[in-house]
């Protein structure tokens, strides 16, 4: 039996199955990824630009960043991978879509029940009080400002440091822990908590990834290659 063959049983007949996925599955969009060649990681420092610390220091570079990606995401289409996804959320009982993505190209593809546990790079929200809006813009224009409470306001994604969106996260490992099988795709799997709903996976996990994870020997099935072939293969 191939791997694709494996992991194809693993899923027929998954009434809950659980989905992770991080930059890799949007690599193939044209969104850079954070971690290997050509990653964020590799020309920008993260201490620089997506920290709370950062903000605080200068909170308009860390916009101006933003919105760069804004602009790279703004001109990127989804991929076969996002849409294989939204087939096998029609087909599949229970279904949870868990993205540390923050580009939004799962919405825009279709998905409907999504986590997204690392925030959303299209709103805003307000550094004191409660407020948040999606927010389009690509371009800083002056530092925005919270129209409720005068506060600065930032990008509603989660930087180094924080606390993940609590709610968000609870139903992420409630997904993770009730579903039958998991798929990780995309993910380097180093960065804490998310890579530890693979952990805690009591289930079977098919990772899908161009490259080794630290996961890799530990998953059922690992298949090599680009989530935007492998996901349609897999799922059809
Ligand atoms: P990384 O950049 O760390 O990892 C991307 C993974 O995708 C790597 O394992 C690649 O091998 C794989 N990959 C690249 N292209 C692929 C393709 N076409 N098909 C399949 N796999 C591919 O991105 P994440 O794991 O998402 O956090 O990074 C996790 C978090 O670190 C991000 O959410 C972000 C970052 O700092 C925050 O912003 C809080």
């Amino acid at each position: 039996m191939t791997p694709l063959e494996k992991a194809r049983g693993l899923l027929a007949g998954a009434e809950r199955v659980a989905v992770l996925t991080g930059a890799g599955i949007s690599a193939e969009s044209g969104i850079p990824t954070f971690r290997g060649p050509g990653g964020l990681w590799r020309n920008f420092r993260p201490e620089e630009l997506a920290t709370p610390e950062a903000f605080a220091k200068d909170p308009q570079l860390v916009w101006e960043w933003y919105m760069w990606r804004r602009g790279l995401i703004a001109e990127a289409q989804p991929n076969p991978g996002h849409r294989a996804l939204v087939g096998l959320e029609r087909r599949t009982l229970v279904f949870t879509l868990i993205t540390q993505n923050v580009d939004g190209l799962h919405d825009r593809a279709g998905s409907k029940n999504i986590r997204k546990i690392h925030g959303d790079i299209w709103l805003s929200r307000c550094t004191r009080c409660a407020y948040q809006r999606v927010d389009k813009s690509t371009a800083v224009d002056g530092i925005p400002q919270c129209p409720e409470c005068r506060a600065v306001l930032r990008p509603g994604v989660v930087w180094f440091g924080e606390q993940l969106p609590r709610l968000v996260w609870d139903d992420a490992e409630r997904a993770v822990h009730d579903s039958q099988v998991l798929i990780v795709a995309g993910t380097s799997a180093q960065v804490y908590p998310a890579a530890g709903l693979i952990s805690q996976a009591r289930v079977p996990v098919i990772e899908i990834n161009i490259d080794d994870t630290p996961f890799t020997s530990s998953v059922a099935v690992a298949l090599r290659g680009l989530s935007g072939e492998l996901l349609p293969k897999l799922l059809f």
